[in-house]
């Protein structure tokens, strides 16, 4: 088997880092060797030791202090270092020979997302590898209703459309609303899900509805695991999603 790459993108606070840091003690204690990448540039402190840390090249704060500028402007200039060093980088994930590279990404989703930075991060992973992913975690305090469960499969595909990585969608967090709705296959659920939004009947609704039906034809089927990263739960139910993104199994056509 070739190295499984799984890039780890959310909004800010969603526990990508967490989860980065759950997720490898899972796999390390089933024998399993990782290699873990930092990209934030501006995090403080990450809950695992990376293998790689991107602030060895750029750190935030540093690049604040001598350019004078705020968080934000600290940010989008640190994206400009990271893309001109992003074939060292990429380097660094080819040469390693353990199975799993975890990759995580910068708080700020947009500032990485938006930006040619992500096209060519997703190109050059899939060089390294064809096991090259995308999880996109979604807090689960957010979902509270079909049309959040919706949203979460749109953004999801929104982040795929920008890595060019096949994406899944991950709920972390599951501890803090441990009742969401739709838990498993998405789009078993489809018809349930479909006739919950049919019943809001808002301008919304009817637009999710008619999106995800678009969805629904590009996308192999997947399920939609909740974890807590915090808690170290659901890896198990995340590790079989990502085995299935590499393989035909679930394709719907
Ligand atoms: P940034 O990169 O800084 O945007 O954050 P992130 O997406 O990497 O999230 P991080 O892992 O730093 O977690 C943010 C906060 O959420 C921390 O206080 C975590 O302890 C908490 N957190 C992460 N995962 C979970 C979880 O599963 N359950 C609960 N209750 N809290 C969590």
């Amino acid at each position: 088997m070739g190295k499984v790459i799984v890039v780890f993108v959310g909004p800010a606070g969603s526990g990508k880092s967490t989860l980065v840091a759950a997720y490898s003690k899972w796999l390390r204690e089933g024998g399993i060797p990782v290699y873990t990448v930092n990209l934030d540039p501006a995090v403080d402190r990450t809950p695992y030791e990376p293998d790689f840390d991107v602030r060895t090249i750029v750190d935030a704060r540093e690049i604040a202090r001598k350019y004078g500028l705020g968080p934000n402007g600290a940010l989008v200039k640190s994206m400009e270092f990271i893309a001109e060093n992003l074939e060292a980088i990429l380097s660094k994930i080819a040469s390693t020979d353990t199975d799993y590279v975890l990759v995580d990404t910068p708080g700020q989703m947009e500032v990485f997302l938006f930006r040619d930075l992500a096209w060519r991060l997703g190109e050059g992973l899939k060089k390294i590898s064809e096991q090259s992913y995308a999880i996109f975690i979604l807090d689960a305090s957010v979902i509270k209703d079909p049309a959040d469960y919706a949203f979460l499969l749109v953004m999801s595909t929104a982040v795929q459309l920008r890595l060019n990585l096949e994406t899944a969608p991950v709920i972390n967090k599951a501890d803090l609303a441990p009742n969401i709705e739709f838990r498993g296959d998405i789009w078993r659920d489809y018809a349930r899900l479909s006739r919950m939004l049919k019943e809001s009947h808002t301008l919304y609704t009817d637009m999710l509805r008619d999106i995800m039906k678009v969805l629904l034809t590009y996308n192999k089927r997947v399920e939609v695991p909740r974890v807590s990263a915090l808690k170290g739960e659901g890896m198990e139910e995340l590790h079989r999603l990502i085995l299935e993104m590499g393989c035909s199994c679930g394709d719907l056509s």
